[in-house]
């Protein structure tokens, strides 16, 4: 039981406002944020809810009497990177108490839930905050729904909803710790899973997420109505084309899943067949093939280790991106499109959005 002043506010910590900050692909986070906030309500805490990435970090006051919450999805067993950029860019917080949730993709299998895998998401959060002056509480993973279709389907709705109220239970228990002045850090193993997954990580920031903005497309279903660039938080699609126009998928795509949540005619997939195609186009061999070419012209010049990593690097986003202009011209003829579509798991796939959410909740 939180102790509560007069006023109804909890007394022990003397907070008086929260600010959460969530980042949120299909809803997920958004209805984490929301249970916290009515949480907070009932103990007299108003809250501010703050839309990342919306919401211009420097516009932000650091107040000691203020509790901040940070909540968000994992991608590529680590945090996402817009949080990540948006927590770096965040005024210092000259300790003012702050705490992160973080949700993973959780499954069910029967009777049987399956965990996520957080990595090392939470404590990249607390490691972040605490560099950037907060004095972090507490830091938590929670399975929610997992959302990635384009490796797997999603839980039907039924397995959804028994994986939610689960979700919805520990994190009022674990807010509740936070607002009794208890600090709570759970997540040790996942932690651990996570170092040995960090360089998965971090191919997953530096190249996995381009890759996969690269694997979208629209299938012969798309009306060209535009909705899907007009939900995207990052400005991840731009609508091509005049009389009937197709959305093409540049590298502002965070591939958080909402594009392929919402789109009414579920015309969104992810091209595993393609996915084959771009991997070979942008692989290292074919890079090294073409550096060795270079070398009777530059000698021992382009040998050198950084140069032809970075030269690698700029290879594997340039071919990609070629590659996919070209892809986006011939999906327009509508066997070529059919053939793409029929080799994708996505069309099967089931979709996924938080039920209650709608599209806009979360721009
Ligand atoms: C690109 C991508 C990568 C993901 N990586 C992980 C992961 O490494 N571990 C995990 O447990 N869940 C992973 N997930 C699942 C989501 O983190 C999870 O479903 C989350 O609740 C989605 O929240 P949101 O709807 O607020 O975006 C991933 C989802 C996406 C779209
Ligand atoms: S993919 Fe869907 S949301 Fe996007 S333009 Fe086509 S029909 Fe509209
Ligand atoms: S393009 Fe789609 S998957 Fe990518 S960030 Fe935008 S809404 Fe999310």
């Amino acid at each position: 039981m939180v102790p509560k002043e007069a006023s109804g506010r909890p007394e022990k910590l003397g907070y008086r406002k929260l600010t959460l900050f969530f980042m949120s692909g299909t809803g997920n986070s958004y209805r984490n944020t929301r249970w916290i906030e009515s949480e907070a309500a009932k103990h007299g805490l108003e809250a501010g809810l703050n839309l990342v990435p919306a919401t211009h970090p420097a516009s932000i006051s650091v107040e000691r009497e203020t509790l901040f919450g940070f909540v968000m999805s994992t991608h590529g067993f680590t945090a996402p990177w817009p949080m990540i950029r948006f927590v770096l860019r965040l005024p210092r917080g000259r300790g003012a108490h702050a705490f992160a949730i973080v949700g993973r993709g959780g499954s069910k299998i029967g009777n049987r839930y399956i965990p996520g895998v957080e990595g090392t998401a939470c404590y990249l959060m607390a490691l972040l905050l605490m560099l950037k002056g907060f004095n972090v509480r507490g830091v938590m993973a929670v399975d929610m729904p997992a959302n990635w279709v384009v490796a797997y389907p999603a839980p039907t709705p039924e397995k959804a909803a028994g994986i939610m109220n689960r979700a919805r239970t520990r994190t009022l228990a674990f807010f509740a710790r936070i607002l009794e002045g208890k600090r709570s850090f759970g997540g040790w193993i996942g932690l651990l899973i996570g170092f040995l997954l960090v360089p998965i990580s971090i191919g997953y920031l530096l190249v996995g997420r381009f890759f996969l903005a690269k694997l979208f497309f629209a299938n012969n279903d798309c009306n060209g109505c535009g909705l899907c660039a007009g939900n995207c938080s990052y400005g991840g699609i731009k609508m091509k084309g005049g009389e009937k126009p197709w959305p093409y998928w540049t590298y502002n795509c965070e591939s958080c899943m909402r594009c392929m949540a919402y789109c009414p005619e579920k015309a969104v997939e992810a091209g595993h067949s393609w996915a084959v195609i771009l991997y070979f186009v942008s692989s290292t061999s074919v890079s090294m093939y073409l550096l060795n070419l270079l070398v009777p012209y530059t000698g021992e010049f382009i040998m050198n280790r950084w140069l032809s990593r970075s030269l690698e690097y700029a290879y594997l986003l340039a071919s990609m991106a070629a590659a996919y202009w070209l892809f986006s011209l011939l999906l327009r003829v509508p066997v070529i499109n059919s053939i793409f579509t029929h080799t994708t798991f996505t069309h099967l796939f089931r979709r996924y959005h938080e039920p209650e959410t709608k599209a806009r909740d979360l721009l």
